[in-house]
């Protein structure tokens, strides 16, 4: 009911009447107006004038479920969505609702993580109200190696969901990072769950560092937020479901093959040090090369003096010769 009153307070040029909601929603007055100090509550500008009704003001960053809901044009990405204002990691509330036997597409999302997750076993700092961390769940027909692809797909429509909500084109560091100015905006880890041949279910968590205003020293070189981008705070209910609706497409381009080749040129387009001098961190040891972009399976393609190699993600990291990106 909350996202349902929200969307007919965002929809209406002027005040909504209480019993117009009533009516709407077949509930009573009293149902009403508890509600609307829910969202009151939330952060929500609401007036309420007698004889007139409800009217939505200019609102901040505000962050649930009902935001979320009501701003998504979605199919099935987001359809069902859990909102929690602090979780261990989306990333394993995504698991466990998976396990509980949430539908393809469940969305996790939260104002705060108290133990994110990076790759590579690392934490991910995930601050409470300074970024949108989300996870996708995700139950594909497709063989479990075709998996890896999906973080490229990720990385794809949070830079599209940042453009539309901010302006600003970033990049992407192959495999998924999404880079601004040269540091680090999103991070993308994705867990999956098999057995033999198929995949139980996939989790892709996304994490977006928006209204951070200064990362411990040890990182600052590297990472970035939209605020120190931009100077202005983004609004994440706005990015997150921009994000999801990107996502949708790209995904469903990407089933049409199972492959990254519909995707792979707009990938490319976008990917750091594309046709520059990188730097390849093997186990096997280290060599440069130049970038020469993906492949429709998501393999980097570096061209060395004794040939093009393609790298593989997992172990591997890329950089540019300088420095992190
Ligand atoms: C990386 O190391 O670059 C990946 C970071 C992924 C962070 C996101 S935040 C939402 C989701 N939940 C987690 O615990 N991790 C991912």
């Amino acid at each position: 009911m909350k996202t349902e009153i929200l969307k007919l307070l965002k929809a209406a040029p002027d005040y909504v009447s209480g019993q117009e909601l009533c009516e709407h929603l077949g509930v009573s007055r009293t149902a009403v107006w508890k509600v609307i100090r829910q969202l009151q509550e939330d952060g929500y500008e609401i007036e309420a004038k007698r004889n007139r009704g409800y009217r939505l003001g200019e609102s901040g960053d505000v962050f649930t479920g009902a935001e979320i809901s009501s701003l998504l044009k979605t199919k099935w990405v987001g359809r069902n969505l859990v909102f929690l204002e602090q979780v261990d990691s989306t990333n394993d509330e995504a698991k466990r609702q998976a396990e509980k036997g949430a539908v393809d597409g469940t969305l996790v999302a939260a104002a705060e993580q108290s133990a994110g997750k990076g790759r590579r076993g690392r934490s991910w700092v995930s601050i409470k109200g300074a970024g949108v961390w989300m996870s996708l769940m995700l139950r594909p027909d497709f063989p479990p190696e075709c998996a890896s692809m999906l973080t490229l797909v990720a990385a794809m429509a949070v830079e599209e969901g940042i453009r539309q909500v901010t302006g600003i084109s970033g990049q992407i560091k192959w495999p998924n990072d999404v880079v601004i100015e040269g540091k680090k905006v999103c991070g993308i880890l994705t867990e999956m769950s098999t057995e033999m041949e198929c995949i139980h279910y996939v989790v892709v968590g996304i994490g977006i560092n928006v209204g951070i205003e200064e990362f411990p020293e040890e990182i600052q070189d590297m990472a970035t937020s939209l605020y120190l981008c931009t100077g202005k705070r983004v609004k994440r209910a706005a990015l997150a479901a921009a994000v999801a609706e990107a996502w949708e497409l790209y995904y469903e381009r990407f089933t049409k093959t199972r492959d990254l080749r519909f995707l792979m040129a707009e990938y490319n387009q976008n990917l750091v040090n594309m046709g520059r001098e990188v730097r390849v961190l093997a186990p096997e040891g280290e060599y440069t090369g130049i970038s020469r972009g993906i492949n429709e399976k998501g393999e980097l393609l570096v061209e060395t003096e004794e040939g093009l190699r393609t790298v593989i993600s997992g172990e591997v990291s890329v950089r540019g010769i300088y420095g992190y990106v």
